[in-house]
């Protein structure tokens, strides 16, 4: 009896020390955060010991969680659901119910998942597009392209591309009542990178006439330059995503070589003679002084120059929206971007709006500084927090007003 006691003690000490994370003072429902922050690890480790033992790959295992969250699409009084192919792309459409008199807004939904996970029937994304297509009174084009480590870049880039071509036809808007004056492009994480990247592209291709209105970026990925910004050294382990896990995914964006991921880990992928790229993501000029505390500047320091030859993506403007030059950012349409605190990305959003404001692009920059990367889906059970549901209300509301 007394031994099994002391057993039911271990166990329980052991799991607390699990769970347990320190975490900042100002993040709220910590308990809960640690929770679904150990949930979100175990899930990790288990993909790390698969992978380890030559099972399955890491993004296999992790791809588990995408499984269990899809949902089929089911219509309720307010929203039409479909799944629908746009140029052969898989697409899940919100139209709204009734009649509208007026042609409606649209927005081009892109889910996050670091190029490798997640899907557009996941639960929380699915929930996200009903509630935005319902209060919006807007279509909602939610797109499935497809994931690493099956297809790498620019299979992802292409895909999301070609449906937002394929929708901007005057024809396609027409079919559906859509405004071509009222349309929006919106991503989170990594569905944030692609959202910047098409949204650049158009805007400089010859053969799209109908241009967005709106571009939303939610704590996106906006370059694989300089992995080891602040924000990176900072929140390295915060919850849901590590760094080692951002790198993960940048490095699986482009290969599934692991040679590209430890290079990318100690941030020498890069070689010096493609240094002048680093003014582009230069954080000591881009950065505000708050944010960069006592860091200290460096330029890596790489002559190897084999990685980015092999991988020319990791030097491409569609990878990696950042890169681009001042006079292509000019002219890119009213833009919000969401960043928070205590994630990796952070200093990626907040690069990006000193870029687009110097290049006179309008921006509005919602920074909430006591949350962290992947809050906007976690609005429901089991991990409902209260910031996420302010959040996704700011962003509806703000969308209300602009779109
Ligand atoms: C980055 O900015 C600092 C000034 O804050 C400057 O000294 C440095 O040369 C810049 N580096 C690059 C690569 O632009």
């Amino acid at each position: 009896m007394a031994s099994k006691s002391l057993c039911f003690v271990l166990l329980s000490v052991l799991v607390a020390y699990y769970i347990y994370q320190p975490l900042p003072d100002n993040v709220e429902e910590k308990w809960k955060v640690m929770l679904m922050d150990a949930t979100f690890r175990s899930l990790g480790h288990l993909s790390t010991l698969a992978e380890v033992f030559g099972m399955k790959h890491y993004m296999d295992v992790m791809m588990l969680l995408t499984y269990a969250e899809h949902t089929e699409a089911v219509s309720d009084n307010n929203v039409i659901v479909t799944d629908e192919s746009f140029s052969g792309i898989p697409v899940r459409l919100y139209i709204p119910k009734g009649k509208s008199k007026t042609p409606r807004r649209s927005i081009l939904y892109i889910h996050g998942g670091g190029w490798c996970l997640g899907s557009a029937a996941m639960k929380p994304y699915d929930h996200l597009s009903k509630q935005s297509a319902h209060k919006l009174n807007a279509l909602i084009v939610s797109i499935n392209y497809r994931l690493a480590p099956k297809f790498h870049f620019p299979v992802q880039f292409d895909d999301v591309y070609n449906v937002a071509k394929y929708f901007l036809q005057e024809k396609v808007l027409e079919k559906y009542s859509v405004d071509p004056n009222r349309i929006a492009v919106s991503g989170d994480s990594a569905g944030g990178n692609l959202a910047a990247a098409i949204a650049q592209t158009l805007l400089h291709d010859p053969e799209v006439k109908v241009k967005l209105k709106i571009q939303v970026l939610i704590y996106p990925a906006l370059q694989a330059l300089d992995l080891n910004t602040p924000s990176h050294k900072e929140n390295g382990q915060m919850p849901i995503l590590s760094k080692t896990l951002m790198v993960r995914f940048w490095s699986e964006y482009f290969t599934t070589d692991r040679s590209l991921f430890e290079a990318m880990m100690f941030n020498k992928h890069i070689p010096s003679p493609d240094a002048h790229l680093y003014k582009y993501v230069n954080w000591s000029t881009l950065l505000p002084e708050y944010l960069k505390k006592n860091h200290v500047y460096n330029l890596p320091n790489n002559q190897n120059t084999l990685l980015v030859k092999k991988y020319p993506g990791l030097l491409d403007v569609r990878a990696s929206p950042l890169l681009a030059e001042d006079e292509k950012l000019t002219g890119l349409p009213l833009t919000y971007v969401i960043t928070c605190m205590y994630d990796v990305l952070r200093d990626d959003g907040f690069m990006y709006v000193s870029r687009l404001r110097e290049a006179g692009v309008q921006v509005v920059h919602e920074h909430y500084d006591n949350t962290f990367h992947g809050i906007l889906l976690m609005d429901d059970w089991p991990f409902d927090f209260s910031i996420a549901h302010q959040i996704v209300d700011n962003y509806l509301n703000w969308l209300d007003t602009n779109l």
